[in-house]
């Protein structure tokens, strides 16, 4: 008897329905993508109620006229491939032939087409799927698609949607992947007859983010390093480090100019930043990725929104290159902060003379100073402004940070060659015990004490772990311990990267590990348990794990407990080498955990928040 029949058309449309159009910003970003591929300059779109009542995408490109309009409605109809070898080079953002009768049999939908030289457009209408009117339509050149009341035939699927608020998000979402992958056209969008935004066709993808995002967020990016290899090209703009986000919404990564959702991107992403990135955190990214169409299998997600490379391990170290020589770059920028001469100094000298109203009158009594608190200037060199210490006039007399449960000899500064040109500050305090102010030719820069000693120990420890190996401390008596089959894989795999990091590790018998030494910096009173810790951060960290990569996460992790403590009381000269040894730093802006060590409020800034320039 026979069991198996064909589906009708209409059925087996909305079944291919179920996975191209999930919700209201599937189609949004299904028609958008038509109206792209068909050259158009300019995309108007228009949602109500979330887009569960209607959307509706006007653009002007180039068209359709009868016989193609009717036939774009059908299954496995496109005239973007013609044969499966096409499918290895697709250059458009559609290739599969179903968004438009996906879309239709799941709603009310409504096409006007007309090509730019023709007398008259074209109008058809559907019902769920069924053609019921064509007839001449008069619209301007280009395409008009109006999708209304979405899932009306699909209770069940209906039920899924979110609030209106969640849907027009998502909607505005999938809008704003599209006009950042193309800056080059025109979007608008309306909400309920309100107009959301209106974005005007722009020269480059930077103008494009701060009309989106505004000048804000855009003064905090860094352009990304062009730097090309012959097989793939980056670009774009990527957060500064100390930058993030508490969700992924603005970690854009588009290849091809396609808008990917790719874990192997975001995971490299995240491994350039490293220490630059707190945890838990998002960065922010607008990253392009250019690579030969055929090395790119864009077929592989019914809604596009993934993509398999042919060699994903190239394409995961050179986003890792680029985002370390990015952030590598902005610290120059950083740096040129500190070159100039601070202002002051050199035109309008401060008063030291504390103006008559202010001064104290004879009887008032002047509360005990607890100097121990207060800079001790006079003692260090012979201060020339008595409010304020020239940072350079330090640097012979300048002493280590003091020794906090730390060996400092291990410390002694190694420094590179190339010791960057002499940075230029003045310390003006410190604020709460915890926040040195200090002043640089931009402006006033707050530093965080304790961050900064966190980042300036980190990079000094990784530094000697580089020239000189982990030095190593002998357990009293080694451990062995247990882990889980697929731990046991990933140490078995990383067993000489981690014995190269100072862990005297080695197999024991199935799924066991014996530990007879740690690196000496640490100080663990449960071996298996910390191994088991470390495994667990550093399996997620990366999974081609480099030997540089794990002692980084060991030592961020346990750089903390040494840094100067937030009360600790320091000295001048030893605020003046610590902010020193911070600038010299590879990444002097964040701690190793991602936390801002400084913060600058420009002098541009202050005169704008105290009404002098508006
Ligand atoms: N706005 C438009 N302007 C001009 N032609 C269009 C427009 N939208 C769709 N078309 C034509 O209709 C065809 C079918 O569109 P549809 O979105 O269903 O498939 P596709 O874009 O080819 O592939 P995919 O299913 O991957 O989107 C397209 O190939 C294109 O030729
Ligand atoms: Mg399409």
């Amino acid at each position: 008897m026979g069991r198996i029949r064909l589906l009708p058309e209409t059925v087996a449309s909305q079944v291919a329905a179920g996975e191209v159009v999930e919700r209201p910003g599937s189609v949004v970003k299904e028609l958008v993508e038509n109206s792209l591929d068909a050259g158009g300059r300019k995309v108007d779109i228009v949602i109500r109620r979330g887009g569960i009542s209607l959307v509706r995408v006007i653009d002007d490109g180039w068209g359709m006229d009868r016989d193609d309009a009717l036939l774009s409605l059908e299954r496995h109809a496109t005239s973007k491939i013609r044969s499966a070898a096409d499918l290895q080079a697709v250059a458009t953002l559609g290739f599969r032939g179903e968004a438009l009768p996906s879309i239709a049999s799941v709603s009310r939908f409504r096409l006007t087409s007309r090509e730019p030289d023709a007398v008259a457009g074209t109008e058809i209408l559907v019902n769920g799927g069924k053609i019921d009117v064509v007839r001449d339509g008069g619209e301007a050149p280009g395409t008009q698609i109006e999708v209304r009341s979405l899932f009306y035939n699909l209770p069940a699927r209906r039920k899924f949607l979110r609030s209106e608020n969640t849907e027009s998000r998502n909607i505005e979402h999938q809008i704003h992947l599209q006009a950042i992958g193309h800056p080059e056209i025109g979007f608008s969008l309306m909400r309920d007859d309100r107009i959301l935004f209106q974005l005007p066709a722009t020269a480059t993808l930077g103008d494009r983010i701060r009309d989106l995002y505004g000048v804000e967020l855009f003064q905090r990016l860094v352009e990304v390093d062009g730097a090309a290899s012959p097989k793939i090209r980056i670009s774009g703009f990527i957060g500064q480090a100390g930058l993030s986000r508490q969700n992924r919404s603005q970690q854009l990564v588009f290849v091809n100019g396609r808008a990917i959702e790719s874990s192997l991107i975001t995971g490299a992403v995240r491994e350039g930043y490293r220490t630059a990135l707190m945890k838990g955190q998002y960065p922010v990214t607008f990253l392009f990725l250019e690579l030969d169409p055929s090395a790119v299998d864009v077929n592989v997600h019914p809604a596009k929104r993934e993509v398999r490379f042919r060699d994903p391990n190239g394409v995961r170290e050179a986003v890792v290159r680029c985002i370390q020589q990015t952030l590598e770059h902005a610290r120059s920028d950083w740096q040129e902060k500190f070159r100039a001469p601070v202002r002051p100094t050199q035109s309008t000298p401060v008063s030291t003379k504390a103006t008559p109203d202010l001064r104290l009158r004879a009887d008032s009594t002047v509360p005990e100073t607890t100097h121990s608190e207060l800079p001790h200037l006079g003692a260090v060199a012979g201060v020339v402004d008595p409010g304020r210490v020239q940072g350079s006039q330090f640097i012979e007399h300048a002493s280590r940070m003091p020794d906090r449960r730390f060996d400092p000899t291990a410390l002694q500064p190694q420094r590179r060659e190339t010791k960057p040109a002499q940075q230029q500050f003045e310390i003006i305090g410190v604020l709460s015990k915890l926040y040195v102010l200090m002043e640089n030719s931009n402006g006033l820069v707050l530093v965080d004490q304790h961050a900064a000693h966190e980042r300036v120990l980190f990079e000094e420890l990784r530094r000697r772990m580089e020239q000189q190996g982990v030095p190593t401390q002998k357990l009293l008596l080694p451990q062995t311990f247990d882990v889980p089959p697929r731990d046991a894989d990933w140490i078995e795999h990383n067993l000489s990267v981690l014995q190269r990091m100072g862990i005297g590790i080695e197999s024991f018998g199935p799924n066991t590990f014996k530990i007879d030494s740690l690196p000496s910096f640490l100080d663990v009173s449960d071996p298996p348990q910390f191994m088991r810790k470390v495994i667990d951060d550093l399996k997620s960290a990366s999974n081609n794990a480099s030997a540089m990569r794990l002692g980084e996460e060991m030592i961020a992790k346990t750089v903390c407990r040494h840094a100067v403590k937030a009360n600790d009381l320091l000295r001048y000269p030893e605020v003046e080498k610590l902010i020193r040894d911070l600038l010299d730093c590879d990444l002097p802006y964040c701690c190793p955990h991602g936390r801002p060590t400084m913060i600058q409020i420009s002098l541009a800034e202050l005169e704008k928040k105290f009404g002098r320039k508006v």
